[in-house]
């Protein structure tokens, strides 16, 4: 098997052990798992924090509303979907029942611990040279508690295994701007974006030489 093959074998056996998990109760109230997407020979990893609505039923990570907003913010440093590996904190959507009616809610750190060694795997299996995680929550769950989103984003860490790992604001909550607070935000995304490109291409000059 190609190392790549070894690759995608893995993405599917973690698939699959996510599909069969039920550590959690939302492995029970889900309509799919979402795992993941991506090609296994991704070198950017985005992480978010859980699938949503939309997700929950088409099985795939950002395809709602914030997820055309990921589509745009990507194509903007010239990514495609198809260039990147999407991931979540957690791979159930975590509801609250309201009514007859399921809400989103975030996920809570019992969720987040018990889902950890699914992304940690696929972390592992990718080795991505970047990874950049949207919103707090993702950041918190790599950075520690203490990361704050407002002072702290569009810094390089060391990420797991050493991996380059940078944060910007989620999708979603860009979406929930309006007006100067939203031109505001769309500057700052756009300098974080820009230097998970910048610091891409002189990842991938460095493998050339
Ligand atoms: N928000 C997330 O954090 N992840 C998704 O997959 C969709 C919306």
């Amino acid at each position: 098997m190609t190392a790549l093959a070894e690759v995608q074998a893995g993405l599917e056996a973690g698939a699959a052990a996510v599909e069969a998990c039920r550590r959690c109760t939302i492995g029970s109230t889900r309509t799919c798992a979402v795992y993941g997407d991506g090609p296994a020979s991704a070198q950017l990893m985005l992480i978010g924090e859980g699938p949503g609505e939309t997700e929950d039923r088409l099985g795939k990570p950002f395809v709602g509303r914030a997820g055309e907003l990921l589509t745009k913010m990507l194509a903007a440093i010239d990514f495609s979907r198809d260039d990147v590996y999407i991931a979540n904190t957690v791979k159930c959507r975590p509801t609250l029942a309201e009514g007859k009616k399921l809400k989103n809610r975030p996920p809570t750190p019992q969720e987040m611990e018990n889902c950890r060694p699914y992304l940690d795997e696929q972390i592992a299996l990718l080795q991505p040279k970047i990874i950049l995680c949207l919103g707090a929550p993702a950041a918190k769950s790599f950075l520690g508690k203490q990361f704050m989103i407002s002072r702290q984003r569009g810094q390089w860490f060391e990420g797991p295994g050493g991996i380059p790992l940078i944060v910007t604001f989620h999708p979603a909550y860009i979406l929930r701007q309006t007006g100067g607070d939203l031109l505001g935000m769309k500057r700052l995304v756009w300098q974080d974006l820009k230097s998970v490109r910048a610091r891409y291409d002189e990842l991938a000059a460095m493998v050339q030489l």
